[in-house]
């Protein structure tokens, strides 16, 4: 990798063994694009990228008429000059005007990375990254603009953030502040976004991207359900194994947009980061403001290759701490066991026979806390229920201990019922617009975390239940949208700032807890997966993935998911059936063949399923034990996907390619069927592998493909509903 800044041409050339990242200091002074894509060789001048051409009702940049920023591409665009297309900022000086010109000033080229107060980012030694920061100022006013740019060693990676430094005298407002742009030189792309909703999270959406404006955002105060902060932009040839595709994902866990914008000259923008219509950020004399992360992947080799960049990217340079790289616990949660209906002597029972299993962790889920029977009362009164926990977190963390299983527990601190004493003593702590009635989402309110005496009082409750007890565990709900969104913290000109500040003040409650609590591992969650973005990866490595624990179902919600996100943060678990939210009936095998994808646990009363599925949940975890490094940090496959036909393939390979394990799902019977072959990826097409006793060279499994046949595959198949099937391969 280097950083190459080529004075005399005023060019800079980022690069690494898969990528080129070419920049100019165009004619107007701001940072033109030249070139993304796969690495070229170096040279000292790309000029002949810029377009030098007057056209009719295309403004040129004076004195230089040949010059206009609409036909050149842009790094970092606002509107109001000669740029039409999205922007990337919007200034508001104290004279009413809105135009900026963010002129080169200078640069700094460091090895490694620095790091982003206060949000959340990927990281990087001095060996494998180097970053360039970029200085433009806009002169008639003092405000800077600091570009920077991470390249990394190993992945065809960028990572870019923004900050504005105000220099100047006088009050400047920021209305917009993206985190990035890259502008493409042609627009034969198709657009992937991941939609859903509650309990159908992360669906792929594709379509072709025609002239005009395609974006998706979330003004829920939470990146959301329903659209992820993480699109793709590809070749309409590009699939799984082939072709060129671009992502974008967003470091960060608040209201977003991203968009791409085909303008009519050619040129392809697309753009990410917080969402403007929620934003209005006022820069006082001195002040600094930081626009989050968005971190740019390139691929040549089809989506997978684009997923297997991010998968290892953020396992191996955003999630941090112990629970890098870890194996993660096999755990039951009680939630689907006995929902808030629970006694001490019950949840013993429980945890009982999941250490018969052999599970690891134990967790209690939502209704521990002050007079939380059911939603409607509790939330915010973090101090144990004795009626249910006579000697609270500590006794029952102790006993489970004893059983020899770890223990962890359900909080959900962004949150109060109206009905609890932390609400009747400071109802101002809510978000609600003085005078009017807030709404009410899961009978709750938001808390302001945009205020910190409010973080601060909450950390100090959960911090006495944490501190008594032994927890190796949390997990971190969040189950509403954000509305109301007033701070009584803070006066008129400031409530632009509240979403992106209570974003902030999940970050720091997370930090701090972090901090006291180095070796606990934290699973967030938001009504399942309605806050599963790249942000949260950098607090907790792991997140529930979707409250819909349908096995037939959750193949598509982490067939989506993997997309973007590591198999390793992918919250999975084999629940009770018929399951609480389809009502569908899918055998023990399916669900556990699934939730093996992932990071793998129970949520039933295991004394509650019969002999025979006892033993195969022992197997099951047993498996699971042996295999699950493999699982969470293997080189993850997409095959066949179950949004295109009733049968699901995906495959994880060992990084040596000695061991791997295929995944097969039948939804649906499909009746008289052909005999299938399945082409399998990512193997040495030299090395002999075994399935059972039966031997096939790597080329022959990719090339041929594995058959579907009992020796091979067992009983799958694909002629009855909920099959499945999972094939290891062993090169010895
Ligand atoms: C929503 C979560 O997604 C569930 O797993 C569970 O923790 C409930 N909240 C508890 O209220």
């Amino acid at each position: 990798m280097n950083i190459i800044w080529h004075d005399k041409t005023q060019q800079f050339h980022l690069y690494n063994d898969e990528i080129s990242y070419i920049m100019v200091v165009q004619p107007n002074g701001e940072m033109g694009q030249l070139y993304f894509g796969g690495k070229i060789r170096d040279k000292e001048d790309f000029s002949y990228l810029l377009v030098r051409q007057m056209k009719s009702q295309v403004p040129a940049d004076a004195p230089d008429e040949t010059f206009s920023m609409e036909l050149n591409r842009q790094e970092y665009p606002g509107f109001g000059s000669t740029d039409f297309g999205i922007n990337a900022y919007e200034t508001v000086y104290a004279d009413g005007s809105r135009i900026s010109n963010f002129r080169y000033s200078s640069h700094e080229i460091i090895y490694g990375k620095r790091k982003l107060e206060g949000l959340p980012a990927t990281y990087a030694s001095d060996d494998e990254a180097m970053s360039l920061i970029i200085t433009l100022v806009d002169e008639l006013t003092g405000l800077n603009l600091e570009l920077s740019y991470t390249i990394f060693r190993d992945y065809p990676v960028i990572a870019k953030s923004v900050r504005f430094i105000n220099k100047g005298e006088a009050t400047v407002i920021l209305n917009r502040a993206l985190s990035a742009c890259i502008d493409l030189p042609d627009q034969n792309y198709e657009w992937m976004q991941f939609s859903g909703a509650w309990a159908r999270e992360r669906f792929p959406v594709t379509r072709k991207i025609e002239r005009g404006m395609i974006s998706v955002e979330s003004k829920r105060g939470i990146s959301s359900s329903n659209q992820n902060p993480f699109v793709i932009v590809k070749r309409p040839n590009t699939d799984e194994f082939i072709g060129e595709a671009i992502g974008m994902s967003f470091v960060y866990s608040g209201n977003f947009i991203a968009a791409a914008d085909a303008d009519c000259y050619g040129k392809l923008r697309l753009a990410m980061g917080i969402h403007p219509d929620t934003f209005r950020w006022p820069l006082d004399s001195g002040d600094v403001f930081t626009a989050p992360e968005v971190v740019i992947a390139y691929s040549n080799d089809g989506l997978n290759g684009l997923s297997q960049s991010y998968h290892a990217l953020y396992n191996n340079n955003l999630v941090r701490g112990k629970w890098k790289k870890t194996p993660r616990p096999i755990l039951l949660n009680n939630w689907e066991a006995t929902f808030m209906d629970f006694t001490q002597d019950s949840i013993l029972k429980i945890a009982s026979k999941a250490k018969e299993a052999g599970a690891e962790l134990f967790v209690l889920d939502d209704g521990w806390f002050g007079a939380r029977n059911d939603d409607y009362a509790g939330l915010g009164d973090w101090v144990e229920n004795p009626a249910k926990l006579p000697g609270g977190m500590k006794e029952l963390s102790e006993k489970i201990n004893a059983m020899g299983l770890k223990f962890g527990f359900w909080i959900e601190p962004e949150m109060v019922n109206p009905d609890s004493d932390l609400y009747r003593a400071h109802p101002d702590w809510a978000f609600a617009v003085p005078g009017r009635i807030p709404a009410l989402g899961r009978h709750q309110y938001v808390l302001d975390f945009s205020r910190d005496e409010v973080v601060d009082y909450i950390f100090d409750m959960l911090y006495r239940v944490i501190k008594d007890a032994n927890i190796s565990y949390i997990k971190w709900d969040m189950n509403r949208t954000l509305t109301d969104v007033y701070s009584n913290g803070v006066g008129p000109k400031l409530q632009g700032c509240v979403y992106h500040k209570y974003v902030l003040g999940v970050y720091k409650l997370y930090s701090r807890f972090i901090e006291a609590f180095p070796n606990i591992l934290f699973e967030s969650c938001s009504s399942g997966g309605s806050r599963f973005d790249a942000g949260l990866l950098y607090y907790a490595p792991q997140a529930w993935c979707s409250d819909n624990t349908d096995g037939a179902d959750r193949v598509l919600i982490q067939y989506g998911t993997s997309y973007g996100y590591p198999i390793s943060s992918i919250g999975a678990h084999v629940s009770a059936i018929p399951n609480q939210q389809t009502d569908r009936s899918v055998p023990i095998d399916f669900r556990a063949n699934v939730a093996c994808f992932g990071t793998f646990g129970y949520e039933l009363d295991l004394n509650h399923i019969s002999d025979e599925e006892f033993e195969m949940v022992k197997e099951q975890i047993a498996f699971m034990k042996e295999n699950r490094e493999l699982f969470q940090y293997g080189r993850f496959y997409r095959l066949i996907s179950p949004f295109e036909t009733d049968v699901n393939a995906w495959m994880v390979v060992s990084d040596d390619k000695k061991k791997a394990i295929v995944g097969l799902y039948s939804m649906r019977a499909n009746v008289n069927s052909i005999n299938g072959r399945i082409r399998l990826a990512g193997l040495d097409e030299n090395n002999l592998y075994y399935i059972g006793s039966n031997a096939f060279y790597g080329d022959e499994l990719m090339k041929v493909g594995l058959t579907v046949n009992p020796e091979n595959t067992g009983d799958f198949t694909i002629e009855q509903d909920y099959k499945s099937c999972l094939v290891s391969l062993e090169s010895k």
